[in-house]
């Protein structure tokens, strides 16, 4: 038996789960109910992260503590995930004691170690509102391009990199005040010192080698000393020893995982060191998405090694969740909050898209509304429930017991074959190709039952043993594809063992045929999904909302990056000519590839075709756009702007697009028919 800790990223308190969460946790539950399915010790702990600016702000502006924003978010999320059907262990919140002891004794081992030094560094400082900013707290005029509102670290305009300090006429988002400049001194972890470790771990299997590929860039970009502190005020952990100094939020949150584990070990009397201690065997898993892995795959090895803890065996990353192809958006309408989603339809419907769609890789996943309905309505009512709910009825007829014995054992034995396979394709998280294989199995079911026709037979009274033989092998048929769907239609599953008179509990069982056992009267257990209801998810939004005023995602270790294409129209411009505006050469292009960078959380790579020369342009439509969604579409391309050098390599013209108050970016496209390369006028 293998002794397993799985963990899925912890949700920021401060506001509703959506279901680019539920991706996640789907995936991670699915994997933990297959290694408790297979007999497994495995553990799945998971908390809210309570801490950060953001947080602290939020419950500042609702009038309340942070303490009752995170009480009233965490109830809300752990419903949520418990309407999923996802089961944690242990639910737990990084605001706790035992999360609190753990960060302060890693932190000492660390220091003690001499893997924390003390710098002084200058940082913008809100005198009103009496805290330091971070630089996405301040905001102002790009000193490159003039353009307005940009961020204290980057401009959206004109892709220009630099400090809040650089920005003219900066202001705080907090009060509204210009930000001085003030010196603080921070606590700084040396990552560094764990190279050599760290690029030994990335190679041992620990990550997939795509992702082994990504830190190797970070390597040769250098590995950075690592703020780990903030100042008074902030909603955290107080830093041993170091009044008025708190916990970097992304320090304690991993901690997080620790200290779940440990709320579960206390109260169930487990050995906590047995999955932490050093000298650990058993296995520990981080489900994490591909936008936290410098966090998870570099600063948390470094953190746990240094302080003399074990290290995860192995990072899963998964891609975003598309909408309909679009990246989620309020403003389009494609954002689901998952309470949402719950109250218009059945859980078991989404974790088998998920699942359908999921496999090892980061690609990006896209929840497609119209392959929604019809996957699931084929697949699993038209298919699988569609057999018990055949099968259960002639049954009842002929007495309401199984036949002692099958007409097809070959058959069925080739059913319990496939578990082998299947279970190999669930441990190794390709969830897709196992339910490929299941479908599989389901359309060979179906075949078995249209070519054997019990309705047919049991029109005729002499033939009601061949009806029973037949809805006999057919229930042990969708016995065993049910089984296999058991950790992605739990409480589906759940039912069908009840009503075949033997619930699921061990893998291997699919081996051996339920015979003679008395069925339960069938209740049906699915329904067809209402494609409306469904379409009800999305709702687009046709009038434009006045500009939210939104408190800034917390900072990560990279810079916001730069962008090209213009995000906001500028507000008043001076005339041109008609001269002037045929010295701009305005083409269509079709985007031959686009891709993520890493580090950039607004820019795309994107390829172009204009009828014969290939462009590299990088542009700032991440925010609206998935790559994927991009390939093969046709834009209007400034073709002689002269090539800039930007922080990710040099952009080599412009892409046209529109924006909108709500931050919604509209790629212009020419018509239906234009080619590449057409001159635009
Ligand atoms: O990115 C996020 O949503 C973070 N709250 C994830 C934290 S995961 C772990 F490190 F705690
Ligand atoms: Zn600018």
């Amino acid at each position: 038996m293998r002794r397993i800790l799985v963990t899925s990223a912890l949700p920021y308190a401060n506001g509703p789960l959506h279901i680019g969460h539920m991706l996640e946790a789907v995936q991670t539950d699915i994997w933990v109910r297959f290694q408790r399915l297979c007999g497994h010790d495995c553990i799945y702990v998971c908390a809210d992260d309570t801490h950060g600016t953001p947080i602290m702000l939020k419950a500042q502006a609702e009038g309340i503590t942070p303490e009752e924003l995170i009480a009233t978010v965490g109830a809300e999320h752990r419903a949520t995930y418990r309407d999923f059907l996802i089961h944690h262990d242990y639910f737990h919140s990084t605001n706790s004691e035992e999360n609190r002891e753990l960060t302060a004794r890693l932190f000492k081992a660390l220091d003690r170690g001499g893997y924390i030094h003390r710098r002084t560094i200058r940082q913008a400082f809100d005198a009103e509102a009496g805290m330091f900013l971070p630089d996405r707290y301040v905001k102002g005029t790009c000193p490159r391009c003039s353009a307005k509102d940009q961020y204290g670290d980057s401009c959206e305009s004109c892709g220009a990199t630099y400090a809040p300090a650089d920005l003219i006429d900066p202001v705080s988002v907090v009060s509204g005040t210009r930000p001085i400049e003030r010196e603080s001194e921070h606590l700084f972890f040396r990552l560094a010192a764990f190279e050599p470790m760290l690029r030994e771990w990335t190679r041992s299997g620990a990550l997939d080698k795509s992702v082994a590929n990504k830190l190797d860039e970070w390597f040769d970009a250098g590995l950075r000393d690592w703020d780990i502190s903030r100042d008074a005020p902030y909603f955290g952990f107080e830093i041993p020893d170091n009044p008025g100094k708190f916990f970097y939020v992304w320090l304690d949150a991993p901690v997080g995982y620790m200290a779940a584990s440990l709320a579960l070990a206390n109260e169930k009397k487990l050995d906590w060191d047995a999955w932490w201690g050093p000298e650990s065997t058993a296995e520990l898993y981080h489900f994490i998405g591909k936008d936290i892995l410098y966090f998870h795959t570099l600063f948390w090895p470094a953190v746990l090694e240094g302080s003399g803890f074990r290290r995860p065996t192995a990072v899963h990353a998964h891609g975003f969740l598309t909408v309909n192809g679009q990246k989620m958006s309020k403003s389009r309408g494609t954002f689901i909050n998952g309470r949402d989603y719950l109250d218009r339809l059945p859980p078991e419907a989404l974790r088998y898209y998920f699942a359908a769609k999921l496999n090892d890789g980061i690609d990006d996943i896209d929840l497609s509304l119209d392959d929604f309905v019809s996957r699931f309505n084929s697949d699993v009512v038209g298919k699988l429930i569609n057999i018990a709910s055949r099968c259960a009825g002639f049954i009842a007829r002929s007495g309401g017991r199984l036949a002692t014995e099958l007409p097809e054992p070959a058959l069925y034995a080739d059913f319990a074959a496939a578990r082998s396979a299947i279970a190999a394709l669930y441990e190794s998280r390709d969830f897709g190709a196992a339910i490929r294989e299941i479908a599989a199995l389901a359309d060979r079911a179906n075949q078995y039952i249209d070519t054997h026709k019990p309705w047919v037979a049991a029109k005729d009274p002499a033939r009601s043993a061949e009806v029973l033989a037949v809805c006999t092998q057919g229930l042990n048929l969708f016995r065993a594809l049910m089984m296999y769907l058991q950790p992605v239609l739990p409480n589906i599953a759940a039912q069908a063992g009840k009503f075949l008179g033997k619930p699921f509990s061990h893998w291997d069982e699919v081996s051996t045929p339920v015979l003679g056992t008395a069925l339960l009267p069938y209740e049906i257990l699915a329904t067809r999904l209402d494609a409306q209801a469904v379409a009800s998810l999305v709702q687009p939004v046709t009038q434009p909302k006045a500009t939210p005023v939104t408190t800034p995602p917390p900072s990560t270790p990279e810079k916001t990056p730069s962008v090209t294409a213009p995000t906001e129209q500028p507000v008043a411009t001076p005339e041109i000519t008609i001269e002037d505006f045929t010295r701009i050469d305005l083409r269509t292009a079709r985007i031959v590839s686009a891709e993520l960078i890493e580090g950039a959380d607004k820019l795309l790579k994107l390829s172009v075709d204009l009828d014969g020369s290939i462009r590299t342009i990088f542009a700032g439509i991440r925010s609206s756009y998935e790559p994927a969604s991009l390939v093969g579409k046709h834009v209007v391309v400034v073709a002689n702007l002269k090539p800039r050098k930007m922080r990710f390599g040099v952009s080599e013209g412009m892409i046209l697009a529109a924006s909108d108050a709500n931050g919604g970016i509209f790629l212009v496209t020419p018509d239906a028919g234009a080619g590449a390369g057409l001159r635009v006028k």
